[in-house]
C-alpha cells in the first residue's frame, strides 16, 4: 500500500519533470531547503512524512563502522549545505544524510551561475565552491536538535582562505572540527571533504606528505565518532591507490567515492548539450560520475581488504545503479541528483526494490552482497 503511494508520488513527479526543469535551478533548489526547513518545524508533519514515504524492510538494515543503519541510501553532501533537512530527511526514506560541506569561515559562493543542469545528459554544473553561513551558524541552527536516522557533518575548507598556505588551511579545518565536535550537536559521523573540485585557489590535500599532515591533526582531536573522507574520482587508479595508502594508515572508517566529475570528455555526456554550457566553470554530477565511481568503489574495496568501508556515490538513479555499488564494494550509497530527476520520493523506491533484487540473488541481508562482484573486472 505505502510502496504504491510512493510509485504514485513518483509517477506524478516524473510526469511534471518538463515543468520543474523551466525553473533556474539554485532557486529551485533553494526553494526546496527552505520548504523543508518549514516542514520539519510544523508539528506532526515529520511523523507524517514518515507514514507515507518510509519504506523499510528487514534485509536493509546495517551496521557500519558502528553506526546503525536502517536502510544504506544516504543523502550526500552538497544537497542540503545548510543543514535545513535533518528534521524531516528520514521521512523521505533516506536511511542518513551528510550535511554541508559545512566551512570554518563564511563565503557567499563562487560567481553565478553556479548550478545548471543539462537534462537529457541527466548531470548539473556545480559551480558552488563551498557556499556556506559558517560553522557556528551552522552549528547554531542544530543546537538541540535530534535525529531518526545517523546524520553526518560534512567539512571542507573554508573558501577564499585569508591566506593560501597549508599551516593557515589546516588550522582552519581544524578550527571547524573543533567547534563541531564541541557543540553537542549529535553527529553520527565526520566526513573530510578533501575533494571539492571547485576552490577558488588549489590547496591540495591528494599529496601523500600533505595529507598526512592533515589526518594526523584531525585525528589528534579525538572527535570520537567515525571519520570518513570524501574522495575525487578525476585522480588515477595509482593516485587513488596512494591515497588510500595513506588514509589506512590512520582511524578512518570509511571513504566515500566520490566527488564531482572533473572530465568533459565523459562518454556519459551529450555532446550537443554539453556544448551549450562549454564557456561556463564547474564539474558535474549524475550520470558523468557514474562508471568512474562504479570503478574506484571496486578499486578501494580491492585495495583496503577490509579495513576501511566504502561508500559509493555517483549516479545512482536506479535501484540497479545502487545495487551495482553494492556489489563492487559499497557498504552505503549517497545521492543527489536522483532526487531532481526521478523526485524526492527516490530513497523510498530504492528501499522498495532493493530487497527483491537482494532475494533474486540469494543474499537474506544487505550486507551478504557487499563486494561479491569486486573481484570481477
Ligand atoms: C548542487 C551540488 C552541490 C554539491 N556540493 C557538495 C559539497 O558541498 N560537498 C561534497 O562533498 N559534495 C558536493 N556535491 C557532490 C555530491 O555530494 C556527489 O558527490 C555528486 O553530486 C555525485 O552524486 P550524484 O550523481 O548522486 O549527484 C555537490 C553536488 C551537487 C549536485
Amino acid at each position: 500500500m505505502k510502496s504504491m503511494f510512493v510509485r504514485l508520488v513518483g509517477k506524478s513527479y516524473r510526469a511534471l519533470t518538463p515543468l520543474i526543469f523551466l525553473s533556474d535551478s539554485e532557486p529551485a533548489h533553494d526553494f526546496v531547503l527552505d520548504m523543508s526547513e518549514v516542514m520539519g518545524k510544523i508539528p506532526g508533519m515529520p511523523s507524517l512524512m514518515r507514514a507515507c514515504l518510509r519504506v523499510s524492510h528487514p534485509s536493509l538494515k546495517t551496521t557500519v563502522a558502528g553506526i546503525e543503519f536502517e536502510n544504506p541510501i544516504g543523502l550526500a553532501a552538497g544537497f542540503d549545505h545548510e543543514a535545513q533537512m535533518p528534521r524531516i530527511v528520514d521521512g523521505i526514506g533516506f536511511g542518513f544524510q551528510s550535511v554541508g560541506t559545512v566551512t570554518n569561515g563564511a563565503y557567499g559562493g563562487n560567481p553565478y551561475p553556479r548550478i545548471k543542469r543539462l537534462v537529457r545528459s541527466r548531470t548539473m554544473l556545480v559551480y558552488k565552491g563551498f557556499k556556506s553561513t559558517g560553522m557556528t551558524a551552522v552549528l547554531k541552527r542544530l543546537k538541540g536538535q535530534h535525529w531518526r536516522v545517523p546524520v553526518g557533518i560534512s567539512i571542507g575548507r573554508t573558501n577564499p582562505l585569508r591566506e593560501y598556505t597549508y599551516p593557515v588551511a589546516i588550522g582552519d579545518i581544524v578550527e571547524a572540527f573543533t567547534k563541531a565536535r564541541d557543540s553537542g550537536v549529535p553527529f553520527s559521523y565526520f566526513e573530510l571533504n578533501i575533494s571539492c573540485p571547485n576552490m577558488l585557489r588549489e590547496i591540495s590535500f591528494y599529496e601523500p606528505a600533505r595529507l598526512s599532515e592533515l589526518l594526523t591533526v584531525v585525528c589528534a582531536l579525538k572527535i570520537q565518532k567515525p571519520l570518513f573522507i570524501k574522495m575525487p574520482i578525476g585522480l588515477g587508479d595509482d593516485g587513488v591507490k596512494v591515497l588510500l595508502d595513506t588514509i589506512l594508515k590512520f582511524p578512518v572508517a570509511a571513504v566515500i567515492f566520490g566527488n564531482l566529475q572533473i572530465d568533459r570528455t565523459d562518454p556519459a555526456f551529450i555532446p550537443e548539450e554539453l556544448a551549450t554550457l562549454a564557456q561556463y566553470p564547474g564539474n558535474w554530477s549524475g550520470v558523468p560520475c557514474q562508471k568512474r565511481s562504479d570503478h574506484l568503489v571496486k578499486l578501494a574495496y580491492n585495495h583496503a581488504k577490509g579495513k576501511l568501508a566504502i561508500i559509493g556515490c555517483g549516479g545512482i538513479f536506479s535501484v540497479e545503479d545502487a545495487y551495482r555499488k553494492i556489489r563492487n564494494g559499497a557498504s552505503l550509497v549517497q545521492l543527489v541528483s536522483a532526487t531532481v530527476w526521478e523526485g524526492p520520493q527516490v530513497p523510498a523506491e530504492l528501499c522498495a526494490d532493493l530487497p527483491a533484487l537482494l532475494a533474486r540473488d540469494g543474499f537474506k541481508h544487505v550486507s551478504e552482497a557487499v563486494g561479491v562482484d569486486a573481484a570481477k573486472e
